[in-house]
């Protein structure tokens, strides 16, 4: 095998007690998985889940795409995260919650539990919250975040987190169409060592619509002054005093919804992701310990932020099922200085690090030997997701961070799988740099053209996975028929149609797989997936614009940034537009979908059926030669006159 030399090696002392110790015990589970995959599911089911009450039927398939596992099961996934374990675990660190300015908290599972109890009291006794009604959550990074979904998971309520970076209009819409009951927020939180406000944000949302609000639920984190609408808004840190610690929990359905999350598609606006109880918390469970390791007394940090799927399933549902210890950080991991993350890993003695290449490019970027000044001894696993990891970034990390003797673990998923899909796992997979290796035991997936013909080593192909999965999206809220057309309408094999994820991948011969990025209309910025369709719908705002194509162009930190070409209307000329174009971003969506570069242009370059050739305007962007052939456009000419106002802007 040629590829042989460049890789590295799973460390012998590590491996000898993972979970997954070699690429023999992984074939021998993914062999088992392909033999009998129900029975390789129903395995895991039984050995993993507390169940409330049986299910008769591992998968049921006869409603494709609308698949359902562990049919009829009863469970509750708060059971699952915190009372199955106060007998053997009540006084564990659950939670490790550090503050912006160094606070620590640690929460035990005994304390979890009380507070997830009171919390379930409070929404169900004081707000009438009930089985399956939607709770809003915009919410900094503070353990009331985490309380907040294990509550709503007790009740059965289903909870939908809107990242705090997302604007006010953008809050509005998603609790719109999720038809929310409540939000439950803060006045704040502190970065950077100062107070932030988030509240006003979400006055602002309730100014502009979100009629089905009944109650919004204030934590005071920060206590700054904010507004406060009587008989609306309501103090958490008063009523909770006075909730009792133990609510029972509702008993659930394998198949009851435990979350919605919106996530950027290439066309119209948001799609809210629906998740399953059962098969959510499976996965997670199982991805956390094969993927991470965690065992005895690991302390486990994934930096994400709740408001992403990341968040959910390796903050708070993963590590809290199988049991670990997971840190939560209310900052950033640059302030006070370059060092924070490394001190917080030799303070916290953390076991598994799990970040973004853009935060390792950042972190290599501004402290470069900061890692040397630390003891990172206690760490064994290090962890990216979220875009593919350029080779310099990986050597640092796996050099620098993980003193050579750490297990990469490129993890490849989405918002929509639930939990990892393609991934090294850490005591078994010799790994290579920028390479996500090998799908899961249970995961199948292939690499197919849009005919669904499977392709060959070296070739690149879409990134498909062809049998359902435990932890994979059940509906889009409130529209099925998008769900079916938008995951299951590109691509069929042998007449059935598969899973579509939008990625490009390549197999080498041996099997490894790299992720090419995306090939649909949708952009990653600094891990933040973006539609293109979404953020030209917010330029067009603009009354003097009258055409727009967004396309992404690579960047040193960010992976990708935000490019956007603008054609003014007849007769307008506006001096300000980019400061206008930019702001209207800022409050269509939200600081995150800021554009680095806005050029305005004669023309787009588009097919005589009116089509933008958005490849163009993405070589255009990054400077590249074009090389496709441009004679079947409408107007060629408008190519060069793009070129030239680029170069000079
Ligand atoms: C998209 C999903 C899954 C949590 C974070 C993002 C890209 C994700 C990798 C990786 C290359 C990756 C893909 C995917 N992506 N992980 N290890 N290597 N690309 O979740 O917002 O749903 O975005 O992120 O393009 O489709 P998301």
């Amino acid at each position: 095998m040629s590829t042989e030399k460049s890789l590295y090696q799973p460390n012998p002392e590590f491996a000898k007690n993972a979970y997954i110790p070699s690429m023999d015990a992984y074939w021998e589970l993914q062999n088992r998985a392909i033999e009998d995959y129900e029975g390789f599911w129903k395995g895991f089911a039984d050995e993993k889940i507390d169940w409330l009450a049986p299910y008769d039927k591992v998968l049921d398939e006869s409603n494709a795409p609308f698949y359902e596992w562990f049919t009829n099961g009863k469970l509750n996934v708060s059971n699952q995260c915190i009372d199955r374990h106060l007998a053997d675990k009540a006084d564990k660190t659950a939670i490790l919650f550090e503050g912006d300015r160094g606070d620590v908290e640690k929460i035990t599972y005994a304390q979890l539990s009380q507070r997830v109890n009171k919390m379930a009291n409070l929404l169900k006794n004081e707000f009438g919250v009930t089985k399956g009604d939607r709770v809003v959550l915009y919410m900094p990074m503070i353990p009331e975040a985490a309380y907040a979904m294990l509550a709503c998971a007790r009740i059965g309520a289903v909870h939908s987190i809107v990242f705090g970076g997302f604007s006010a209009e953008a809050l509005k819409d998603r609790i719109e169409d999720a038809q929310a009951k409540i939000v439950i927020t803060a006045d704040g939180a502190y970065r950077k060592g100062k107070p932030y406000l988030l509240k006003n944000v979400v006055d602002d949302a309730l100014f502009r619509g979100g009629e089905s609000i009944e109650a919004v639920l204030v934590v005071k984190r920060n206590n700054e002054p904010i507004e406060w609408v009587e008989g609306r808004d309501h103090n958490y840190n008063e009523l909770i005093r006075s909730q009792s610690d133990v609510c029972p929990f509702e008993i659930m359905d394998s198949e009851d919804p435990l979350f919605l999350l919106y996530t950027s598609g290439s066309t119209g606006k948001p799609k809210g992701v629906q998740h399953s109880s059962a098969g959510f918390i499976l996965w997670a469970q199982m991805t956390t310990e094969w993927v991470f390791d965690v065992k005895g007394d690991d302390i486990f940090w994934c930096t994400a932020d709740v408001g992403w799927i990341t968040g959910h399933t390796y903050i708070v549902y993963g590590p809290l099922a199988a049991g670990t210890t997971t840190v939560m950080f209310e900052g950033v991991p640059i302030y006070p200085d370059a060092g924070r993350a490394w001190k917080m890993v030799q303070d916290h003695k953390i076991t598994q690090f799990y970040t973004a290449p853009t935060a390792i490019r950042v972190l290599h970027k501004m402290g470069k030997d900061e890692p040397k000044k630390y003891d990172l001894s206690s760490l064994k696993v290090l962890g990216t997701v979220g875009e593919p990891i350029d080779p310099a970034a990986w050597k640092w990390y796996y050099e620098t961070v993980g003193n050579s003797k750490c297990a990469i673990v490129d993890t490849w998923w989405q918002t929509e799988t639930g939990g990892h899909i393609i991934t090294p796992l850490p005591g078994a997979t010799p790994i290579k740099p920028g390479c996500a290796t090998f799908a899961l035991p249970g995961i199948m997936t292939e690499i197919l053209s849009y005919e669904g013909i499977s392709k060959e080593a070296g070739e690149p192909g879409l990134l498909c996975i062809t049998k359902p999965w435990p932890s994979m999206i059940r509906n889009i809220w409130g529209d099925p028929e998008r769900y079916k057309k938008a995951y299951f309408g590109d691509v069929a094999k042998d007449g059935k149609p598969v899973y579509f994820s939008g990625d490009g991948a390549v197999a080498d011969e041996a099997g490894y797989i790299t992720i090419v990025g995306r090939v649909d209309d949708v952009i990653n910025v600094s891990g933040h997936r973006m539609g293109t369709a979404e953020i030209e719908a917010a330029v067009k705002e603009d009354n003097s614009v009258a055409e727009v194509a967004v396309v992404g162009c690579p960047h040193d930190i960010k992976g990708e940034s935000i490019f956007i070409y603008i054609v003014l209307k007849e007769g307008h000329i506006n001096a300000d537009i980019k400061n206008h174009i930019n702001e209207l971003l800022a409050t269509e969506i939200g600081n995150i979908a800021k554009a680095d570069h806005i050029i305005e242009v004669p023309g787009l370059p588009k097919t005589r059926s009116g089509k933008i050739m958005r490849r163009i305007l993405r070589s255009i962007a990054k400077h590249e030669e074009i090389t496709q052939d441009i004679s079947t456009l409408e107007d060629p000419s408008i190519v060069k006159q793009i070129e030239t106002t680029a170069r000079e802007a």
